[in-house]
């Protein structure tokens, strides 16, 4: 996991963080180390921390907990066996129908055996209970009960009749396959190394509008030596971007901390043949997230967390009127059950709506028309190729949770940049609507935000676990 550790920091963006500083003085305490800069202002939005805890935590996230056990949204269509686009996946650790066992120590050569036995078998076994307990929890439960795939049978002749807009490739794939997102929770999978370092890393270099000469600070393995100068160089680089490059680091960072959060909030605290327990491992969190730990890093990408659920929370108000048009379904072909999500899901949004300190997306592509208009396709090919990248990811479930959360990203996107349209959709839908969302889009959205909201949650767990052990 070490070599996950992230970085991507963007906090002297918007200039407006001084009072922030204030905040510095609780060092010393773990639980401070961690989130003394997680409070206050956020620096791009009228918005603060506070704010958000307080509305995620005590009202909407109990209710999108339930909404999201629904059939509707517990069962997402994806294509988990696209081939990676971008490398050939070496380690095959986490694949689920062919992962290569490294050799036993009887396979190895004699002569190499012989002289140095110990070390190989050693090295052998560890590496083969790696990868044993990578693929048991890195496997996708596909299983679904005989009346649940005759039902998504239904569901499919539905929405193939319904007008679609623009398809996700995924969803026509022969390959795709619907799976039951409760049976397979996003948690630890054991899931490290150096290919899913690789992951993050060709996300960070390539596709993140970084020069190659700017480091990134806090790469893992890297010698420390001159750490605090990257982190200078880098921010500054950083600062120096315009505002669209900063917010799309951020909801990449983001979106890092919050897959992390999971991990060391559902960490597999004990393995044992009789039993499995998953639970809160402070270590983990700590080491992800504290100011001391991570050179200062941590508390940052605990601040683009918030950022990210800002963008999104603002995306579902702004999808309302799509929502509430009576022709929209929760189609799962129970009627009173659908009718009662479907309302369960207004209120939700109408909630979401109700959020006073929303992010105002009109700053991003504003400026010139053109020199916008070329921006938005460059971060919009970025965003598609990351969730590209997304096929390169060994472990199966961790592929599966990471493409829906970009595809919920994505979605989110979409919408918050064609905010006129949805405004504009004619109630009757005589003509035929100009904005569509697909079901997996839809579900997709949801359950992405989901995560996020979860990891704000999750957070208040770890305040409480760490002030505790004071
Ligand atoms: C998948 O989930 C079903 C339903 O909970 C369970 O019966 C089955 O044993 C699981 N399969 C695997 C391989 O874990
Ligand atoms: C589910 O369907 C399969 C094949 O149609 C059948 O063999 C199996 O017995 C069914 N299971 C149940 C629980 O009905
Ligand atoms: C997409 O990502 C891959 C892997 O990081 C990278 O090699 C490639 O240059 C990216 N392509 C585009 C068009 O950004
Ligand atoms: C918690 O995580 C650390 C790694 O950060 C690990 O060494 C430790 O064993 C974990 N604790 C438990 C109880 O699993």
């Amino acid at each position: 996991m070490k070599q996950v550790v992230l970085l991507i920091f963007f906090f002297y963006f918007f200039n407006i963080s001084i009072f922030f500083f204030a905040f510095l003085q609780v060092i010393g305490l773990a639980d401070g180390r961690c989130f003394c800069q997680v409070t206050g202002d956020l620096d791009d939005c009228a918005c603060d921390v506070e704010t958000i805890d307080d509305f995620n935590n005590n009202r909407l996230f109990p209710k999108l907990q339930r909404l999201l056990e629904s059939d509707y949204f517990r069962f997402y269509k994806v294509n988990l066996n696209k081939p990676c686009p971008f490398w050939t996946t070496t380690s095959h650790c986490g694949l689920r129908d062919c992962a290569v066992k490294p050799c036993s120590p009887n396979e190895v050569p004699e002569g190499v055996r012989a002289s140095s036995h110990n070390k190989y078998s050693a090295a052998a076994n560890e590496h083969q209970t790696d990868c044993e307990q990578e693929n048991r929890l890195g496997a996708v439960n596909v299983s679904l009960s005989n009346e649940t795939r005759e039902a998504l049978l239904s569901w499919n002749r539905h929405d193939d009749e319904a007008e679609r807009f623009c398809v996700v490739d995924d969803e026509e794939s022969p390959d795709s396959q619907y799976v039951d997102l409760l049976l397979n929770p996003e948690r630890f999978t054991g899931y490290r190394g150096a290919e899913a370092w690789q992951i993050w890393n060709s996300i960070y270099e390539e596709n993140c509008f970084k020069p190659f000469t700017i480091k990134r600070p806090l790469i893992p393995n890297v010698l420390h030596s001159s750490a605090g100068n990257d982190a200078k160089i880098f921010h500054s680089w950083l600062e120096g971007q315009c505002v669209e490059i900063r917010a799309f680091y951020r909801l990449i960072s983001g979106l890092h901390a919050s897959i992390n959060i999971h991990l060391s909030a559902r960490y597999l605290l004990d393995d044992s043949w009789f039993q499995k327990k998953w639970g809160h491992n402070v270590t983990e969190f700590q080491k992800r997230f504290d100011a001391d730990l991570t050179a200062g890093e941590g508390p940052k990408r605990l601040r683009n967390l918030y950022f990210l659920y800002l963008i999104e929370l603002r995306a579902l108000a702004k999808a309302l009127p799509f929502f509430q048009r009576s022709s929209f379904q929760l189609y799962t072909g129970k009627v009173e059950e659908d009718q009662k999500h479907k309302g369960m899901m207004l209120d939700i949004l109408q909630l979401a709506r109700s959020f006073p300190l929303h992010f105002d997306e009109t700053s991003l592509f504003a400026g010139d028309e053109k020199e916008a208009a070329k921006l938005k396709e460059d971060v919009r090919l970025a965003f598609l190729n990351i969730s590209r990248i997304m096929d390169c990811v060994g472990c199966f479930k961790c592929r599966l949770w990471g493409k829906l959360q970009t595809q919920g990203l994505g979605t989110s996107l979409k919408i918050l940049f064609s905010g006129r349209q949805i405004e504009a959709l004619p109630m009757s839908d005589i003509q035929g609507p100009a904005f569509q969302l697909s079901r997996q889009e839809i579900v997709s959205l949801f359950n992405a935000f989901g995560r996020i909201s979860t990891s704000i949650r999750e957070l208040q767990n770890f305040r409480e676990l760490l002030a505790e052990e004071q």
